[in-house]
């Protein structure tokens, strides 16, 4: 695993590095059997180098530990590996990764699952649920549900964190935010 965080840091594969600070890898023990995949680094775990250091890092902290899940027991990585933004002044505006990027990023996922091996994989968001689940994949009707994945992978789709934090009132924050809870319960407790 090490080898392989030192040759992502070293990563050229897309033109994302050129702008973003350092590479982000995935983070947690090796060979976790749980593996929980985000979008795309911000600016701030851009600064730091670790996945969900930032605000939706918190929630996402919050919602494990009511989970009864702890961050140290699980694998954390994202879809895209570098911070993509627009700059505005002193500001560093977050972008989504295109297709492409994503498509080329999909590479160290790829070798982080073959390396880590879990039993179960989480994804946070659309831009992970569609990286393994294909592009028709609706998190509205599909959050919270077992798949199988090749291999015979259990995998399952949440929201993420920060869409939880972008509600647009207290009522659909609380509601999202019970729904994240309850799907990671079933995450941590297994296909029944
Ligand atoms: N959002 C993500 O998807 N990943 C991070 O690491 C931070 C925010």
């Amino acid at each position: 695993m090490k080898e392989l965080h030192d040759l992502a840091l070293r990563c050229h594969d897309c033109p994302l590095w050129k702008h973003a600070t350092q590479t982000v890898f995935g983070r947690g023990p090796s060979h976790a059997p749980m593996m929980l995949v985000g979008e795309q680094p911000g600016s701030q775990e851009d600064a730091s180098g670790e996945p969900f250091v930032g605000p939706a890092g918190v929630l996402l902290d919050r919602a494990l530990q009511e989970a009864g899940l702890e961050r140290g027991q699980v694998y954390l990585t994202n879809t895209v590996k570098h911070f993509k933004f627009e700059q505005r002044g002193k500001r560093r505006l977050h972008k989504r990764a295109n297709a492409a990027e994503q498509a080329i990023c999909r590479e160290w996922l790829a070798a982080e699952l073959r390396e880590v091996r879990p039993q179960r994989i989480l994804t946070l968001g659309a831009m992970a649920a569609q990286a393994f689940f294909g592009t028709t994949f609706q998190l509205t009707m599909s959050h919270g549900r077992w798949l199988k994945l090749a291999g015979g992978i259990d995998a399952m789709a949440t929201w993420h964190p920060s869409s939880v934090l972008r509600s647009i009132n207290r009522d659909t924050h609380d509601h999202r935010y019970q729904q994240l809870v309850d799907d990671l319960r079933a995450f941590v407790a297994g296909p029944q």
